[in-house]
């Protein structure tokens, strides 16, 4: 076997597969390029995946890698076991569509057993269940046993969506003195006698985001072989950390701790879990990736919070992993000399997140402490999920580590709980959001020195001079918090008349916010609200400039328009027609105007042809910059209650349009595209608003219109053109079978009273007709009861009928009747009383409703009782 250090194994499998034609191509970064369904690579064959499914030629049909990887389904046994890891490196060959499974069989053999000169008696190989190709090829060509050739269901590789296929493992039995003894051990048991190194992917599938399977045109091949395991058996070591390519780390954080490796498993536990976080958050960080709360941002703070705690385990108690980064850079010199080039970088970022842990650290492990040890004589073993929260939002443990330590302590954690109570932080947090900009207090900035400060639309780049969070100036600002920040030079627009405010980001290396709003301070200094996104960002810092250019593109075409559009109807309707309030953002404009009476269809159509012309006729923008007098002489609109400063802004739209405007505008009509009203409504006396949209919104707007007109024709089977008079046909249909239905009923009706009247009763010597009718309506209902007293000549009639969900009553009575004291509204309150409803009337006429048909029956019948009460 070999001796050889991690560098020159790498460098041996490099050249081995460049010897077969192979490009050497150095790691990708560990942040993917264009591939949302990955937070991290994890594997050597990520970035190629578009080489695998043939979307893009790749620069050789074969490549070899040797490739940084990050994986954390496996975090927990990290430092348990000897091979698992966070960051590794993944040794890899490629074909794309050119050589398959007889090559990459060959030569991971050839490279195995002549180059690295592994005994061939100890290595094991395992294969797709159904994969005889490959079965014939370890055993007809390299001459393995079959009973050293596996077959495994699970040998099918894929990493989410994308290029996969079945696999071919090949493991070494490291002795039997290295397994767990139990009976059954063999290849695939967890314990490390029989270590994977290489894995031979026979990628001829592309799956989908729905999980189906499509054959690849070509078939590929992506191998992976482990760096770190194959160096640990090249160099007899016990486990991956006591390799070159960790141990100096682990030399180093022992050193810290004042412990010695290898002489307790606790501290063992603990150094792993240092050497190999150690490595992942250096390695990340030089990648570009960002503590913070989400996506891979917060995969790193977990790493790197995690580490700091294994410190603690160990009784480290102050910040120890920034020299870290020197250890690894060391061990890295060779394969990613790039990190010795970022080392102060990378250090920075560390020391701060690791201080920013340190100050909560000690707290929120004396409140975990103090509910595991109420919980332990309880026999509780679940930690409630506010609690595990509150140590997330507060004390910035990640909650997979409160779990890790319930779980030392045979302890679990309301995940369920822990998700709801960080449900609910968010919805807090959206509507705060929105709030913000309210809440963000502006203190007394007197002494601030705004002369330098500047607005300039090209700036790219410029200084913070101020960050202010919860109402006071700080010096820095976490990912999180919400602040505002003012810059020495902005190109961000301040929100004003009727204008929103600019939106983007502002950026360093180490942190990122948000920009959310631009405002100005009441002595026109220009700040910009947000949140930080990631990291940190401090007074003084040179931050990157980068404004959302596309909205404001459509803000400038929404707000040029709404010029045009107070000229047009100027003209329109008339010169009494003045700017009342106006609202401008990048969806929609919102115009409100003095007018004394409504605006006509044909005056709303003229005023969109008016604007549209100008917009075709793609005027230029003018902005001139002048003192009010002459502003005022050159005509422009000023608007009513705005006061202006002796120098002002002019917005001219060459022989249509000069207005005093301080907003965003495009440099010529034609950028507006299409103009179009959408709302004309009045608002109050002697005030109308129109909303209109432009460009992309006037697109999507008509798109949206025309959709609903095909859908109206698709419901009416009929052509667009000729839905109108579909419709107009339709409604003659409804009217003429209105008309039969009436008859239909006058004619129920009839029939409903020649049966009632052979039901009419008798009480006390009056005659009383009780019932319930099919009358669709109280007018129809009326109708039925007047017929009946007018045959009855003598009597009281008393009707219910069920009218979808409500019920209808009436009761009448003839004057005689009501002179033996029959009362009909008495007779109606007592009846629609018991159906739900309420409701009275005149002696001898009343109608009332109720709201529970199923009572009606059971409402007559009191109606019976009250008649006879009536009549004692
Ligand atoms: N892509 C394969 C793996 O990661 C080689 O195991």
């Amino acid at each position: 076997m070999k001796q050889l250090t991690g560098n020159e194994l790498r460098k041996l499998f490099l050249d081995f597969f460049a010897s077969k034609d192979h490009l050497i191509q150095s790691s990708y970064s560990l942040i993917p390029e264009n591939d949302p369904s990955l937070l991290l690579i994890g594997a050597g064959m990520a970035p190629f995946k578009p080489f695998f499914t043939g979307k893009v030629k790749p620069p050789h049909p074969r490549i070899v890698t040797s490739q940084k990887c990050v994986r954390t389904g496996d975090i927990e046994n990290v430092g348990r076991t000897a091979r698992h890891h966070t960051f590794f490196e993944m040794l890899g060959n490629f074909s794309f569509g050119d050589y398959f499974k007889k090559e990459a069989i060959a030569w991971a053999w050839e490279f195995l057993t002549e180059y690295l000169e592994l005994p061939k008696d100890k290595l094991w190989i395992t294969i797709h269940t159904g994969d005889d190709e490959a079965f014939a090829i370890w055993h007809d060509d390299i001459k393995i046993p079959a009973d050293r050739i596996i077959r495994m269901e699970e040998n099918f590789w894929e990493i989410g969506p994308g290029p996969c296929g079945p696999c071919s493992e090949i493991h070494i039995d490291l002795g039997e003195e290295r397994g767990c003894g139990k009976p059954d051990c063999a290849v695939g048991c967890n314990c490390d006698r029989y270590l994977e190194i290489w894995n031979l992917v026979f990628t001829q599938f592309d799956r989908d985001e729905a999980g189906n399977y499509t054959p690849l045109a070509k078939k590929n091949i992506d191998t992976g072989a482990g760096l770190e395991r194959i160096a640990s058996v090249l160099q007899s070591k016990r486990s991956n950390f006591e390799t070159d390519l960790l141990f100096p780390i682990i030399e180093y954080a022992a050193k810290v701790a004042g412990v010695t490796y290898g002489k307790a498993a606790r501290t063992d536990v603990s150094l792993k879990v240092i050497a190999d976080h150690g490595r992942s958050m250096t390695v990340m960080i030089g990648d570009g990736v960002l503590p913070s709360n989400e996506g891979r941002g917060y995969v790193l703070r977990r790493i790197l919070r995690r580490a700091v705690r294994h410190g603690r385990l160990m009784g480290i108690e102050k910040p120890f992993l920034t020299d870290i980064v020197d250890v690894v850079a060391n061990i890295f010199a060779q394969a990613y000399p790039d990190i010795t080039g970022k080392k102060s970088y990378i250090k920075k970022v560390i020391q701060l997140e690791e201080e920013r842990f340190h100050t909560t650290l000690a707290q929120g492990m004396e409140l975990l402490n103090k509910h595991v040890q109420e919980l332990a004589p309880t026999g509780q073993s679940m930690l409630d999920g506010a609690t595990a929260f509150k140590l997330y939002d507060t004390f910035g443990f990640p909650w997979e580590l409160t779990e890790e330590i319930l779980s030392e302590n045979n302890m679990t954690l309301d995940k369920a709980g822990f998700d709801q109570a960080m449900a609910e932080q968010r919805e807090r947090a959206r509507s705060a959001r929105q709030e913000s900009e309210e809440k963000i207090e502006i203190p007394d900035l007197s002494g601030l020195v705004t002369e330098g400060l500047c607005h300039n639309p090209d700036a790219t780049n410029a200084k913070i001079v101020l960050i202010l969070k919860e109402g006071k100036i700080v010096e820095e600002a976490f990912d999180g918090d919400e602040v505002a920040v003012i810059l020495d030079s902005t190109p961000f627009h301040a929100e004003g008349g009727g204008q929103v405010g600019d939106t983007g980001f502002v950026a360093t290396s180490l942190g990122k916010m948000a920009i959310n709003n631009t405002r100005k301070l009441p002595d026109g200094t220009t700040y910009q609200i947000g949140q930080i996104a990631e990291g940190l960002l401090k007074t003084g810092d040179t931050v990157k400039l980068e404004v959302d250019v596309a909205r404001r593109r459509h803000i400038a075409r929404n707000h040029t328009a709404t010029h045009l559009l107070h000229a047009a109807l100027k003209e329109v309707l008339g010169s009494h027609v003045n700017q009342a309030g106006s609202s401008v953002d990048s969806n929609r404009l919102r115009f409100d105007f003095t007018h004394f009476a409504p605006v006509t269809a044909e005056q709303l159509a003229e005023v969109e042809t008016i604007v549209n012309d100008v917009i075709l006729n793609n005027t230029s923008v003018g902005i001139i910059e002048t003192t009010q007098d002459l502003a005022k002489e050159m005509g422009a609109m000023a608007l009513f209650g705005e006061k202006y400063g002796e120098r002002v802004r002019v917005v001219l739209v060459d022989g249509f349009s000069r207005e005093l405007c301080g907003g965003t505008h495009v440099g010529a009509t034609a950028e507006i595209g299409l103009f179009k009203i959408v709302s004309e409504a009045g608002i109050g006396a002697g005030m109308r608003r129109i909303e209109a949209v432009t460009g992309y919104g006037a697109h999507e707007y008509l798109k949206a219109q025309n959709e609903l007109v095909k859908e109206a024709a698709a419901a009416l089977k009929s052509r667009p053109e000729e839905i109108v008079a579909r419709i107009d046909g339709l409604n003659g249909r409804v009217r003429e079978l209105e008309k039969e239905i009436s008859a239909l009923h006058t004619k129920l009706a009839k029939n409903e009273v020649q049966d009632l009247l052979t039901g009419v009763k008798e009480v006390n010597g009056v005659q009383v007709v009780i019932g319930q009718v099919a009358a669709p309506d109280m007018e129809n209902l009326r109708a039925t009861g007047d017929m009946l007293r007018d045959r009855l000549q003598s009597g009281v009639v008393v009707l219910g009928a069920i009218n979808g969900e409500k019920v209808n009553f009436i009761a009448m009575a003839t004057p005689d009747c009501v002179k033996k004291g029959i009362h009909a509204g008495n007779i109606i309150k007592a009846t629609a009383n018991a159906a739900g409803g309420g409701g009275g009337g005149r002696p001898d006429m009343a109608q009332a409703g109720g709201k529970q048909p199923e009572k009606l029956s059971e409402a007559l019948q009191i109606a019976e009782q009250i008649i006879k009460s009536q009549l004692q």
